[in-house]
C-alpha cells in the first residue's frame, strides 16, 4: 500500500530512566513520522510489547512526562506553531496518558469528569454540552452517563478514560495496555476508538502497550519489541528495543489480519522469549 512519511512526530534519544539507582530502561532510540496516505486521512498507531518487568510502563511514564529520565530526550512537533518542523521537549500534560489501572475520578459520573477534562478549553458552556453529548453517543455511553465508575464495567471505565484524554489533550495518546481485563465486545469498543481517534486527525498518535501480540500486529502499523539485550552473550537486566517491525515497510498495515500477520505473530514471539 501506498505511503508517505512527513513530520517527526515523535524523537527518542538515549532514553534511559532509573529507580533509585537501579536502571530499568536504557538507550531507548525511535522516530516515528506522519504517515500519509492519498485520500485518506493516517494518523499514526505503535505498539510497545514484552515481558513483564521490561519498562514498556516505564517507557511510557517517561514520555508522557510523568517521572523524569536519567538521560536522553524525547521530542514531539509542536503543533501549535504554524512552522513545519518545530519540536518541542515533552511535559506532563502533552499526551494523554490512559494508565496501566486506569483510574477515574470517584467521585465523578462520566459526564462530570469529561466536563472536568474540557476545564481549560476556551469554549462555551453549550459547546462543551454539546461536544461531551456526541461523543457519549458516538461511543455508546449515552445511557451511563450519570453513573459513577463503581457503577460502570471495565469497557465503559476504559472508553469514559480515552475520550477524557481525547478530550484534555492534543494529538498523542499512550495508552498502557488498553485491551487487558476486556471481553470480545469491549475490545472492539476499543479497536472502534483507535479507528476513530486516527481517522480524525493525520498527527493523531496512538501508542499502546499489550501482552496479546495479535492485537500489536492487527492494529499497529510500527511495532517495537522491549526485553533485556543480550551483550557478549550475556543477558542484562534492563529494557531496551530490541526489535522493530515496520508494519508499513512489511506491507501489512491497514489489512485485515491473515497468514503474513500470523508469520511476524511468530516472530515477535520468539524475539520475546529470547530477551
Ligand atoms: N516505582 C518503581 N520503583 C522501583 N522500581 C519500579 C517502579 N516501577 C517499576 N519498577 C521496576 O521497573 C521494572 C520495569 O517495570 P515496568 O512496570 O515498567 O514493566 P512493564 O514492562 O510495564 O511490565 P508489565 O508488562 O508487567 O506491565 C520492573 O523490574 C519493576 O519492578
Ligand atoms: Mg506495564
Amino acid at each position: 500500500m501506498n505511503y508517505s512519511t512527513h513530520n517527526t512526530l515523535l524523537y527518542v534519544e538515549k532514553l534511559s530512566v532509573a529507580y533509585g539507582d537501579k536502571t530499568v530502561i536504557k538507550d531507548i532510540n525511535f522516530v516515528e513520522k506522519d504517515v500519509v496516505r492519498e485520500n485518506n486521512i493516517t494518523g499514526q498507531v505503535i505498539a510497545f510489547v514484552g515481558r513483564s518487568g521490561r519498562g514498556k510502563s516505564t517507557l511510557f511514564r517517561a514520555m508522557t512526562g510523568l517521572i523524569k529520565p536519567t538521560t536522553g530526550k524525547i521530542l514531539i512537533a509542536d503543533t501549535e506553531t504554524d512552522s513545519e518542523n518545530d519540536a518541542k521537549e515533552v511535559h506532563e500534560g502533552d499526551i494523554g496518558f490512559v494508565d496501566q489501572k486506569y483510574t477515574l475520578f470517584r467521585n465523578k459520573t462520566v459526564y462530570q469528569a469529561l466536563l472536568f477534562a474540557l476545564r481549560k478549553k476556551d469554549i462555551s458552556k453549550e459547546e462543551k454540552h454539546t461536544k461531551i453529548m456526541s461523543y457519549l453517543s458516538d461511543w455508546g455511553l449515552e445511557k451511563v452517563k450519570d453513573q459513577y465508575p463503581c457503577e460502570l464495567s471495565g469497557g465503559q471505565r476504559q472508553r469514559t478514560a480515552i475520550i477524557e484524554q481525547i478530550l484534555c489533550s492534543g494529538h498523542y495518546m499512550v495508552l498502557d495496555e488498553p485491551f487487558s481485563g476486556l471481553d470480545v465486545g469491549n475490545i472492539e469498543d476499543v479497536k472502534n476508538a483507535f479507528n476513530l481517534i486516527t481517522s480524525t486527525h493525520e498527527f493523531n498518535t496512538i501508542i499502546y502497550s499489550t501482552h496479546d501480540i495479535e492485537l500489536a500486529v492487527e492494529l499497529a502499523d510500527s511495532i517495537y519489541v522491549i526485553g533485556y539485550p543480550t551483550i557478549d552473550g550475556k543477558r542484562t537486566d534492563y529494557g531496551t528495543i530490541v526489535k522493530h517491525f515496520d508494519m508499513k515497510e512489511l506491507n501489512l498495515a491497514w489489512k485485515d489480519f491473515g497468514l503474513d500477520h500470523i508469520e511476524i505473530v511468530k516472530q515477535i514471539k520468539a524475539t520475546m522469549l529470547n530477551s
